[in-house]
């Protein structure tokens, strides 16, 4: 974390988890774990469903609430699809754009990334932009090629006005659900280069603005390491941000 340049995002992403009701419950119990926050921003990601809910249940206090995907249209005959405008009028302020489930399952790719950015940029929304590598890409030594592409693909066309609204997670996709988490080294590492990344396409004074998160298997016990890293500004959290505690234990370390 660096406070003085940036802010700091701890955000949960739900992932296909809890109904509604239990989207009510869960968000009147991590409002009262966490407390006032000085320090960083909180964000829940839930899934479409629970939004509304989550509005009204995270009202009066510092929870920003978000969406897990959206579509790059603005309306139209996609089937089952959501667009910019529909959760923005719901009273969402974040979106995750890109997460490597959304690639790996339903065929997202670094195009239909930038085209979702620029929606949501649109609406009013801020993106959550996910990058990270395969394991294989990161034995086979290219991991930081492999992200410098998404990267520039993900923020084609975006201007540096814009990207102020932009946060990047670095999700390592071998850390994701596995219990596996990058050595804060590692996460220090990619999340650092990230910066560099977005330093060579928009300027010294934007890259040290930029709120970077780590993301994969970050947890009550691991976060406070991986938060104390100069490039690591905040988290976007799996399965801990189910618990209550563990999520609340989370905020805590990125307020220290
Ligand atoms: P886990 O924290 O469950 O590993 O999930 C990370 C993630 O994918 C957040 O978007």
């Amino acid at each position: 974390m660096n406070r003085r340049y940036r802010k700091t995002i701890i955000a949960g992403n739900w992932k296909m988890n809890k109904t509604p009701a239990e989207a009510k419950t869960l968000i009147a119990d991590i409002k009262t774990a966490v407390g006032k926050q000085k320090w960083c921003d909180v964000v829940l990601c839930v899934p479409f469903v629970d939004i509304a809910n989550a509005v009204k249940a995270a009202k009066d206090s510092r929870i920003a609430i978000g969406a897990e995907n959206m579509h790059f249209e603005k309306s139209g005959a996609f089937t089952g699809e959501i667009s910019a405008d529909m959760l923005k009028e719901l009273g969402v302020k974040y979106v995750i754009i890109g997460h490597s489930e959304r690639r790996q399952y339903f065929a997202e790719t670094d195009n239909t990334v930038n085209l979702k950015i620029k929606a949501a940029l649109e609406a009013g929304l801020r993106p959550i932009v996910c990058v990270g590598e395969t394991l294989e890409q990161r034995e086979a030594g290219i991991t930081e090629e492999h992200i410098a592409m998404q990267i520039k693909l993900a923020l084609a066309g975006i201007t540096a006005e814009q990207l102020r609204k932009i946060v990047i997670a670095y999700e390592p996709i071998w850390a994701i659900g596995t219990g596996k988490t990058a050595t804060s080294e590692q996460a220090q590492e990619v999340c650092a280069h990230i910066r560099t990344v977005i330093r060579n396409l928009y300027g010294a004074r934007l890259a040290r603005a930029i709120t970077v998160q780590y993301g994969g298997s970050m947890n009550a016990k691991n976060a406070a390491e991986l938060l104390a890293q100069p490039d690591v500004d905040g988290g976007l959290i799996g399965g801990a941000s189910l618990k209550a505690g563990d999520f609340a234990l989370i905020v805590e370390a990125a307020n220290q």
